[in-house]
């Protein structure tokens, strides 16, 4: 069975995908860590954030793969785990950019692809439902108001032990750039598909929500 949620940047897709993978015993994809770590390599190296060619010849180079650590995915570049670094408001603020390049995405698609593969998954992005897994079984298009996504990203970045000085305010200016950025490029904007289901977390707490998606799941199965 697979599993599609896609919605904005905040909106709670990774804290529930992967509390109802464990309950369910699913495979979980993060989808967006795959472009984080693209960001991350091209801004080490300094690269172009325009130049696709430099990017994936550096992607390919390093190599990108994921590993379950005590049931956390981590995300390494050839031996190294990024896990932290792909969280950072720098690779936060350039993704969107690099997110959006034709070949970047071509690649980093097959992958999702193969990945989900044989296996029972839930999988978190924005074009899940409507490019990578067209064809899942349950597609959940979550979304929740700027405000309290910003509250969301301050309390997780607290959690993950990454500094920020950024108010609310400048974190949910952020969060809007990039929802419309990512709502706005050519391939594989965001967007609800149209067979997705909708769900508004802005006042739902985590276990409302996964109580809701675990109800819609064993609808279909
Ligand atoms: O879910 P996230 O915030 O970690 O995603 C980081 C960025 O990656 C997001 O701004 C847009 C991009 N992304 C994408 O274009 N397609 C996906 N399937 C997942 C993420």
């Amino acid at each position: 069975m697979q599993i599609a949620i896609d919605g904005p940047a905040s909106a709670g897709k990774s804290t529930v995908a992967k509390i109802i993978a464990q309950q369910l015993n699913f495979i979980y994809i993060d989808t967006g860590a795959m472009y984080r770590a693209a960001t991350v390599i091209a801004m080490r190296r300094n690269l172009d954030l325009d130049d696709e060619d430099a990017i994936v010849a550096a992607l390919n180079e390093a190599g990108i793969s994921f590993k379950i650590i005590d049931g956390q995915q981590h995300v390494l570049l050839g031996q190294e785990d990024v896990t932290t670094e792909i969280r950072t408001p720098e690779v936060s603020a350039n993704v969107s950019q690099v997110s959006a390049l034709p070949k970047i995405r071509e690649k980093l698609v097959a992958l999702q692809r193969e990945l989900a593969g044989q296996n029972n998954v839930i999988m978190d992005g924005r074009d899940i439902g409507t490019t990578v897994l067209p064809d899942a079984e349950l597609k959940i298009f979550l979304v929740a108001s700027a405000r309290s996504r910003a509250q969301r990203r301050v309390l997780d970045l607290q959690q993950r032990g990454i500094k920020s000085d950024k108010t609310v305010e400048e974190i949910e200016a952020d969060i809007a750039a990039r929802d419309y950025k990512d709502s706005h490029r050519e391939i594989s904007p965001l967007k609800k598909a149209d067979d997705a289901i909708e769900v508004d977390t802005t006042e739902m707490g985590i276990e409302e929500v996964v109580e809701t998606i675990i109800k819609l799941i064993k609808e279909k199965s």
